[in-house]
């Protein structure tokens, strides 16, 4: 029973079985250049990335302009194209083969300036449940389009990033809705792959605090744990890794 499942497609499929999950994932469709054009109509932004890709690697983000042309973004870099079918035909080229996901953009909400989502951890327990042991904020660097750490994303606690945004209790709301989606999340990937012990669900908030899920990983780095000021965190996160047996 593999531990691990790569492919964004089938993990977004098993999220989709819980009808809760199924209203917080961005419309995800597999990558083709008529699609493309349908859903940048649809969103004015989406998200091309790699079906298997990891660290933000290959993450593009494809944008119309009032104007009608279209803007494609990698990195650092923004090539602008004279209309959206140019731009998927050039996609198509560069992406050939392999297998690509369009994903609906989200408005991710801002610290000092830079786009922000959340990594929420939920791990199987010896009482064969599943619970939420921890949860962190990846800040994007300057003028990247991706949060993650590995691409530069500063690792922030929540509650500091949520209070920018909101008070004290609509904070505290939302961090029990995260819990309990990194809980559902766990579920919804075990009943489909029995030997997945651990989830780490990357969430990003609109601008009326509503969570998206991005995309579920199944073997979450616990590392990045280490950066919160509360060691325990990262302590917890290790013990029910131990238990089920994660070096
Ligand atoms: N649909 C989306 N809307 C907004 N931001 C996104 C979207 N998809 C990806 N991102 C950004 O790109 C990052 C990397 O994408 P992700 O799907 O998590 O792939 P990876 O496996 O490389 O981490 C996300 O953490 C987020 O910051
Ligand atoms: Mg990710």
């Amino acid at each position: 029973m593999p531990r691990h499942v790569s492919s964004k497609w089938k993990k977004t499929a098993a999220i989709m079985d819980s009808a809760s999950l199924r209203r917080l994932v961005p419309e995800t469709v597999r990558f083709g250049g008529r699609e493309l054009g349908r859903k940048l109509k649809r969103y004015g932004m989406v998200y091309v990335k790699p079906e298997s890709g990891t660290h933000g690697k290959g993450v593009m983000r494809a944008e119309r302009t009032a104007g009608g042309r279209c803007l494609l973004r990698t990195g650092r870099r923004q090539r602008a194209y004279s209309s959206c079918a140019r731009m998927a035909e050039a996609l198509r080229r560069k992406i050939r083969g392999r297998k690509y996901l369009i994903q609906r953009g989200i408005r991710l909400l801002k610290h000092n300036g830079r786009a922000f989502d959340l990594r929420v951890m939920a791990q199987w327990t010896p009482r064969k449940t599943w619970r939420t042991t921890g949860m962190i904020g990846r800040v994007a660097a300057p003028g990247k389009i991706v949060t993650n750490y590995h691409s530069g994303g500063k690792l922030v606690p929540v509650n500091r990033l949520l209070a920018g945004h909101t008070g004290k209790s609509s904070a505290d709301r939302t961090i029990r809705t995260l819990e309990r989606i990194g809980i559902k999340a766990g579920k919804a990937l075990r009943r489909r792959y029995p030997g997945v012990c651990e989830v780490g669900v990357d969430i990003g908030l609109d601008r009326t605090l509503k969570p998206w899920i991005i995309e579920v990983n199944t073997s979450p780095d616990p590392y990045i744990f280490r950066k919160l000021p509360d060691p325990s965190i990262f302590q917890r996160i290790r013990r029910y890794a131990k238990a089920y047996g994660r070096k």
